[in-house]
């Protein structure tokens, strides 16, 4: 029996490293370790055996178990590796679907991209907000109904014992004050890009919405300044041939205050379904208010600046080649309709 199982041994080394194939594995398997297999055979066998051979006899097949086990565990990674070798590469891949930034990122970027380049300086500031911060400090007296105009979501928390109602900022302009306090001194030269919320939703409304805020101050500072950086604005973001004009206005924080309007981007200022005569309502502007200056701890006697703050979507909505009939379909999650930017 000693000799049977060494041959037994030696053609499954044999014949499992010649194998090519996994089911060939499988069938050696089978033969040598199956539950009639050769070994369950010796196995059975061991009885037949004189006690005094019955070790030895036990340990020799112990030992080709093992063996024909092991190898043919190795023979099998031999050919899975084999196999993944010769796989085609001219079979073409899966494509990774390539994903790319929200229309609304993308314009934020943009604008920004625009003050940047002369010389302005991104800045955000929170989007849960100090009523003094939102109106206070903007010489929006206690409880005047000037509030009403921004439909603020006030938030049912504590007031802060200095800064009033906690609401969620209607407007960037309460980045205006937080900036003077943290720069401390001019110049400020400020972009302030951030979510607002007001209680409002139609075709060119939504709740959440985006402004972005100018700033500046300086020794200096007077109207043309402000009207020379939104000419260069409009012109860096919907080409040379537009024009801007200021219309008198009111705000609380700006003395004067105005309104701005550019030429109409559909019609080039001819007059046409969208604009009626020419002219487009981007947002409002100013000089910075004495009063705010000094609630920002900066001196109205030494320093002058102009503040201007629009929608960021109706920068978007200006834009010829978008066509943006609804601006609630640019915050739903139809990813069909974002694709297409
Ligand atoms: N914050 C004003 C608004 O939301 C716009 C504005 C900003 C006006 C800065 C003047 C100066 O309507």
């Amino acid at each position: 029996m000693r000799e049977e199982i060494i041959n037994t041994k030696n053609q499954a080394i044999a014949q499992i490293t010649e194998t090519k194939d996994l089911q060939e594995i499988e069938r050696l398997r089978i033969e040598y370790l199956g539950r009639n297999g050769k070994i369950a055979y010796f196995i059975k066998k061991i009885k037949d055996i004189k006690p005094g051979e019955r070790k030895e006899i036990g340990i020799l097949i112990n030992e080709t178990k093992n063996t024909i086990t092991k190898l043919l565990a190795s023979q099998k990674n031999r050919i899975k590796q084999s196999i993944r070798e010769w796989f085609d590469p001219t079979i073409p891949g899966e494509k990774i679907e390539i994903g790319h930034l929200h229309l609304i990122t993308q314009i934020i970027e943009e604008i920004a991209y625009v003050f940047e380049k002369i010389g302005f300086i991104r800045v955000r500031y929170p989007e849960v907000e100090w009523d003094w911060f939102a109106f206070g400090s903007l010489n929006f007296p206690k409880d005047h109904p000037a509030r009403d105009e921004w439909e603020t979501f006030f938030i049912d928390a504590k007031p802060h014992p200095l800064y009033g109602n906690m609401l969620l900022t209607p407007h960037t302009s309460s980045g205006q004050v937080r900036e003077m306090l943290r720069a401390k001194k001019p110049p400020i030269r400020m972009i302030n890009i951030a979510k607002c919320y007001r209680r409002q939703s139609d075709i060119s409304h939504n709740p959440m919405f985006h402004q972005f805020e100018g700033l500046v101050i300086d020794k200096g500072i007077n109207i043309t300044h402000l009207k020379g950086t939104l000419d260069y604005f409009a012109k860096a973001t919907f080409g040379e041939n537009i024009k801007t004009r200021i219309r008198p206005y009111h705000f609380q924080f700006t003395e004067p205050s105005f309104e701005v309007d550019f030429s109409c981007t559909l019609c080039q200022g001819k007059g046409c379904k969208l604009c009626k005569e020419g002219w487009l309502e981007v947002g409002g502007a100013g000089m910075v208010h004495p009063y705010v200056l000094k609630a920002g701890k900066i001196d109205p006697k030494k320093y002058t600046g102009f503040a201007f703050g629009w929608g960021v979507e109706r920068i978007l909505m200006m834009k010829p080649n978008l066509n943006i009939p609804d601006l609630r379909q640019i915050y739903s999650t139809n990813l069909e309709y974002l694709k297409q930017f």
